[in-house]
């Protein structure tokens, strides 16, 4: 677990124009956001898209694209800062990051398919500072965060109350708000703690990274299909649980449980398909497809072997004659099954929280616990919620789980970025360590 060295929840109050830079997800964004003190903001954004080559390449090609991208930003798009002023940048870099103030850290290793070069052990806000100095623009990164901890920033915007911010995407991850006195690795004093405490900073935000639990593989319950996924992945033996839960992962597990129902000549008469065959030929996605008959009273539950048997023929290139209805239910429940497995490993991890911050002690009575999340599976995935709801009864039971308030909460990469330039500015004041 990592201390984010973010000290400064919002209120909702919060107010500026900053910039934000989303590394980690789908695109490469730059925003440019204007808190309006309200709980509202708004935003203007524009995406780039990081090549293959890119996210393999020497890693100061990257930071050299993304300082351009920056600058395409401002010169196309112009920004509604004054001429004098020098821009505050949140840095969204969705990656393990051993943090050591709120605007250094460095690279622990790359996880989601990006593995640059030379850049592990490096400092990232210097490498994207020196990357935006070479091009002269007038611009200051003053916050490093984990898209977990944004998304727990911007939940808190909105809401007021954020617990725990949690990403259900690509990858995973959960940040929360622990009592100081518990960052043992921090080694802070008695009178630390209490000097803190006088100046209201006595919590911290944690970034979890519970996407790498059970690395040592002593816990969870892999199977013969997780390993293959690990080993010919581009991190083996790394980011385990996230392999079995996030969207990255989640179809190449169904795809290689359907490969071994095929090979076993119960399913598809044996017979495969070119895109079975390929490593991450099945996407996510297709997964909501397939399962979208489950959901009750959607169209596609009219008739769910009609509905399959198009996902399995025009997705996957099954030929008709050769899927039966039979099969059409078994790749579905297939689905279903990886995707439960998923969404319960999903609820441990927002129960385990739930324990670490007391909310389920009797003493917690009445107090509600806010989960900001995001990703495309919290957005698309059939039943997620519900999913991990049912599993949280199980792990925590009925009365402590209504009082789990599960948000979404959309954006925390572009508007949490922005909230931790503007939490950078008022610790600064405040006098708390971040690290300038
Ligand atoms: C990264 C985390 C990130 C998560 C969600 C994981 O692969 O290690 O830092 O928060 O993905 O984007």
């Amino acid at each position: 677990m990592i201390p984010s060295y973010l000290q400064q929840i919002p209120h909702g109050k919060e107010k500026g124009t900053f910039l934000a830079l989303d590394l980690g997800g789908t695109n490469l964004r730059v925003c440019e956001v204007e808190l309006l003190g309200n709980s509202k903001w708004t935003m203007r954004q524009q995406k780039y898209k990081v090549s293959e080559a890119l996210k393999v390449g020497e890693v100061t090609d990257l930071f050299d694209y993304i300082a351009g991208s920056v600058d395409h930003f401002l010169t196309e798009i112009g920004t509604n800062a004054t001429e004098d002023e020098k821009l505050h940048l949140g840095f969204t870099f969705s990656f393990p990051v051993l943090q050591t103030a709120l605007a250094a850290g460095t690279l622990i290793n790359w996880t989601k398919g990006f593995e640059c070069k030379n850049a592990i052990g490096k400092d990232v806000v210097q490498l994207l500072q020196d990357a935006l100095d070479r091009k002269h623009i007038h611009v200051r990164c003053s916050a490093l965060v984990n898209d977990t901890c944004g998304t727990l920033m911007a939940a808190a915007y909105e809401r007021g109350d954020c617990l725990c911010g949690g990403i259900f995407g690509t990858g995973t991850n959960g940040a929360y708000v622990e009592d100081l006195a518990k960052l043992t690795k921090m080694g802070y004093s008695k009178e630390d703690l209490e000097q803190s405490k006088a100046q209201g900073l006595d919590f911290m935000v944690v970034n979890t990274e519970w996407g790498a639990f059970d690395n040592e593989r002593k816990v969870l319950p892999f199977t013969v299909f997780d390993s293959r996924v690990d080993r010919i992945s581009i991190n083996p033996r790394k980011q385990a649980y996230e392999k079995m839960i996030s969207g990255m992962y989640l179809g190449e597990v169904t795809r290689n449980v359907l490969l071994h129902l095929v090979d076993s000549q119960v399913l598809f008469s044996g017979y495969s398909t070119k895109a079975l065959n390929a490593h991450y030929g099945l996407d996510t996605a297709l997964m909501s497809a397939l399962e979208a008959p489950f959901v009750p009273n959607s169209t596609e539950s009219a008739d769910p072997v009609k509905h399959i048997r198009s996902v399995l023929t025009s997705s996957l290139g099954f030929d008709d004659a050769r899927v039966t209805d039979a099969d059409c239910i078994a790749a579905a429940r297939v689905s279903e099954i990886v995707g439960t497995r998923g969404a319960r490993f999903a609820a441990c991890a927002v129960a385990a929280t739930v324990r670490q911050t007391g909310g389920d002690q009797a003493d917690a009575d009445g107090r509600e616990m806010v989960f900001g999340l995001d990703g495309s599976l919290v957005e698309f995935y059939p039943r997620f919620e519900q999913r991990v709801r049912d599993a949280l009864v199980e792990l925590l039971g009925e009365d402590v789980t209504k009082r789990v308030k599960i948000v979404l909460a959309k954006d925390g990469s572009g508007v949490g970025a922005a909230l931790c330039a503007q939490a950078a500015q008022a610790m600064e004041t405040k006098g708390a360590s971040t690290g300038k």
